[in-house]
């Protein structure tokens, strides 16, 4: 098992191609058996995630071919309707695949999510949405099983979410492409993930409208055609590595990019002393950072609020920060689960409920610790960035699910970073 060992204190200087969207590219693909023949994907992040979703589609009987960043995913056949608990487990977000089999098969199954390290994670909404458009649900022993009636399809329906949940935006989505009539999502999430799902979609023969507002419309077609689409640049990667030269200091162009995505995140790189510079027609965000971050306040929320997903990245260049800061988390009941590892870098952070309240440090102090979910361990390494000594960080696996190779990237930037094997460092 390998862990990454960072030495900290180094200015980050030169640019960076950002990869395609992970949170764009999973529900593409389970799109992707919604249509009897081939879909084409480029800029697919090479990412554990994306290889579980690959694993997922093989196992319903489609073919995945991989040439480097492009996927070539055949779903002329499916051979099976079940989502084996061990996919489940390992991403959540397989649960989407449900409504997808549903408009394909008339019926799917699949384990129950459990909770995870960052909360609860419940799936009632998922299951509304499916049950709205004419699913027959059943849970059993941690599973659910859900079908259609004989004979009949999706239907066109009305759907109301009380919360703009992402997956469960996508799961009404996916399960109305195929389904009879229209659908009315209100309360839609409006994450740009979303619009390029409903950008992909209608590439491939659906009608979809309304993307980026709370009101999206879809009206059922019978079938879809072969397509190629394009998955833009990560966001959350982009913010990561903006928190990363905050950390670092110094400057950096992030290439491959929505700068629009990204209009919160970098309004605060702002305010806490940054220089942000961005071209929406290239797609850059140049960063450039020249002193110790000045103390935030951050809530994070529903886009186009702060997003859940750079809380933990932010908060680890805030720790080494020159006043004081505070962050409120609004999506998820559990997401601090970094904070001891920041303090055992001598952060000095009170987190209590959905509330951290931030003292900045500086240097942080080199130390061995573990990441603890896919986010919170990119954190680590930001943190790393701003830390005396030697941090070592364990488990890297999480951080694998979502990056690349964020050891390649950053020290492509000048940091003194690398991938260790765990043997060398006992
Ligand atoms: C997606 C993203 C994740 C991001 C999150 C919020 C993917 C693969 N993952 O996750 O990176 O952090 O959006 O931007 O795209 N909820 C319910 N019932 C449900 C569904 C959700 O109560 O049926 C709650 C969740 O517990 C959470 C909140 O709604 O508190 C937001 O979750 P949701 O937007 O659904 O996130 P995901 O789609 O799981």
């Amino acid at each position: 098992m390998s862990v990454i060992q960072v030495r900290g204190l180094t200015p980050l200087k030169g640019e960076i191609f950002i990869q395609g969207s992970k949170n764009a590219v999973l529900p593409m693909m389970a799109a992707a058996l919604l249509h009897k023949g081939i879909t084409v994907l480029t800029n697919v992040p090479v990412i554990r995630d994306v290889a579980c979703m690959e694993d997922i589609l093989e196992h319903l009987g489609c073919g995945c071919c991989r040439e480097g960043n492009c996927l070539i995913i055949d779903a002329r056949q499916l051979t099976d309707t079940h989502i084996p608990s061990e996919y489940v487990t390992a991403m959540r977000s397989s649960i989407v695949v449900l409504s997808v089999l549903l408009g394909r098969m008339g019926e799917g199954s699949s384990c129950y999510p459990g909770g995870c390290l960052i909360g609860a994670r419940p799936i009632d909404l998922h299951l509304m949405v499916l049950s709205k458009l004419g699913a027959r649900l059943k849970e059993k022993d941690g599973l659910i099983e859900a079908a259609l009636k004989d004979g009949e399809g999706l239907k066109g329906t009305e759907i109301f979410l009380p919360y703009p949940s992402v997956g469960a935006t996508e799961q009404a989505i996916l399960g109305s492409v195929l389904a009879k009539g229209v659908t009315d999502i209100h309360g839609a999430a409006r994450e740009p993930e979303i619009g390029q799902l409903c950008r992909f979609l209608n590439n491939m023969g659906a009608v979809v409208c309304g993307m980026g507002t709370d009101h999206i419309v879809v009206q059922g077609v019978e079938e879809l055609h072969d397509s190629n689409f394009c998955v833009e640049g990560d966001r959350i990667v982009a913010g990561t590595y903006g928190a990363a030269v905050l950390a670092a200091q110094g400057t950096v162009t992030l290439k491959g990019v929505c700068p629009l995505d990204l209009k919160s995140p970098m309004e605060m790189l702002v305010r806490a002393g940054a220089y942000v510079r961005s071209r929406e027609a290239s797609r850059e965000i140049e960063v450039t950072m020249e002193r110790r971050p000045l103390g935030l306040g951050i809530e994070t929320g529903p886009y186009p609020g702060f997003p859940t997903d750079l809380q933990s990245p932010f908060m680890a260049f805030l720790a080494a920060g020159a006043g004081r800061s505070v962050i409120e988390e609004k999506v998820f009941e559990e997401r601090f689960g970094t904070v001891d590892s920041l303090k055992q870098m001598g952060a000095s952070i009170c987190a209590q409920g959905q509330c951290a309240v931030i003292e900045g440090v500086y240097p942080l102090k080199g130390a061995t610790v573990h990441a603890s979910d896919l986010r919170g361990g990119a954190a680590l390494t930001v943190a790393a960035l701003a830390a005396e000594g030697t941090t070592t960080i364990r488990d890297c696996h999480h951080i694998e699910r979502g990056y690349e190779d964020i050891c390649r990237d950053l020290a492509e930037l000048g940091a003194d970073i690398r991938w260790v094997n765990e043997a060398c460092t006992l």
